[in-house]
């Protein structure tokens, strides 16, 4: 495993970031508990040491999941979790960064998170009702107490992020990033370049499409939000899986798997210090984690960018 240093910190988080919404058991299909936590285990054993939460997945459960790992043994995992989208009894979820929420999610993810102190603490998503400035006034008391050491953001567009820097430092964004939505390159991405902000990126395998093992249009089962999502709509999938079969003989000609090739091109950028990762299971994990180190030269650089131009992804 490699490691990068998150900008404007002092946090050298390992290339492969593993992404808990996938065993948080809520939008993204079944899970074995026992499952989960050897997954997060193993994921330790190939030298992850960044793990990516939010309060909101499994509403709380997979903070709690991560939290059973926060101790002294494991005392180098490097956690950000994230706070804005707000749940009631019933499940519905809305969003909200007004201050006093912003205080007690984060009172509470430490709590679940089994921790005094959060590293990376995210903005979710913008919340239009509140002003910019209220929630990072919250964010500010958080940090001068000790419960957060750095502020990042996620979903927000480079104006939003501006309008939040003039506040406090924002030291990542954590954005939908991947071959099938190459959007960012056009937006964030020199944005971050300027501005000395690390993009994590998120659905890198494209929720399974890029791993290359969905072989037809896929059945999910039922509160699998894959079924709505854009990627997996029938026309776009079938476009996705065609290019896909495309990326097996380069992964072959690489030595590596089509999930590592994905991996390799999307750690190509400077200021991409970790991509964000799901996995449900040991070997998932693993195999994402072997994607680290693999440098792809030019030539295989191009011919992913041609096959997945920007106008042949899905927005
Ligand atoms: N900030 C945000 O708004 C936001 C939004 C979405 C996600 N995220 C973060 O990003 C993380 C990862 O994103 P993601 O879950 O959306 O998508 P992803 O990483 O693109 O896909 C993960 C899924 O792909 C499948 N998979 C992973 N490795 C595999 C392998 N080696 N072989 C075959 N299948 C494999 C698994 O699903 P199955 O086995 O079920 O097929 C896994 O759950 C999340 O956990 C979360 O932390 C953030």
């Amino acid at each position: 495993m490699r490691y990068r240093k998150l900008k404007q910190t002092d946090l050298e988080v390992s290339e492969i970031g593993f992404g808990t919404w996938p065993i948080s058991g809520h939008g993204m299909g079944k899970v074995d508990e026992r499952d989960s936590e050897n997954t997060i285990f193993r994921a330790i054993e190939m030298g992850v040491n960044f793990f990516d939460t939010a309060d909101m997945y499994g509403f709380g459960y997979a903070e709690e999941l991560v939290g059973r790992f926060v101790t002294s043994s494991f005392k180098d995992m490097i956690i950000a979790t994230k706070v804005g989208m707000e749940w009631d009894n019933q499940g519905n979820l809305r969003r909200n960064l007004q201050a006093d929420y912003v205080i007690r999610a984060c009172e509470d993810s430490l709590k679940r998170l089994k921790t005094d102190k959060i590293d990376l603490y995210q903005l979710h998503w913008p919340d239009p009702d509140t002003p910019i400035e209220e929630t990072m006034e919250a964010l500010r008391k958080l940090v001068d107490s000790g419960k957060v050491r750095y502020v990042g953001v996620s979903n927000f567009s480079v104006e939003q992020i501006e309008e939040a820097s003039q506040c406090m430092p924002i030291v990542s964004n954590q954005i939908e990033y991947h071959l099938l939505d190459r959007t960012a390159e056009n937006t964030v991405i020199p944005h971050a370049y300027e501005n000395e902000v690390s993009i994590l990126p998120y659905k890198v395998l494209g929720r399974g499409i890029l791993t290359g093992k969905f072989k037809e249009i896929s059945q999910f089962e039922k509160g699998d939000w894959r079924s709505e999502e854009d990627i997996f709509q029938k026309n776009q999938l079938r476009q996705s899986l065609e290019r896909v079969d495309q990326l097996k003989p380069i992964a072959a000609s690489c030595g590596c798997t089509v999930s590592q090739l994905v991996i390799a091109w999307t750690l190509r950028w400077e200021h991409v210090p970790s991509v964000i990762i799901g996995a449900k299971r040991p070997d998932q994990i693993e195999e994402s984690c072997l994607g680290s180190g693999i440098t792809l030269g030019p030539d295989h650089l191009q011919m992913l960018d041609s096959l997945f131009t920007q106008s042949a992804g899905v927005r």
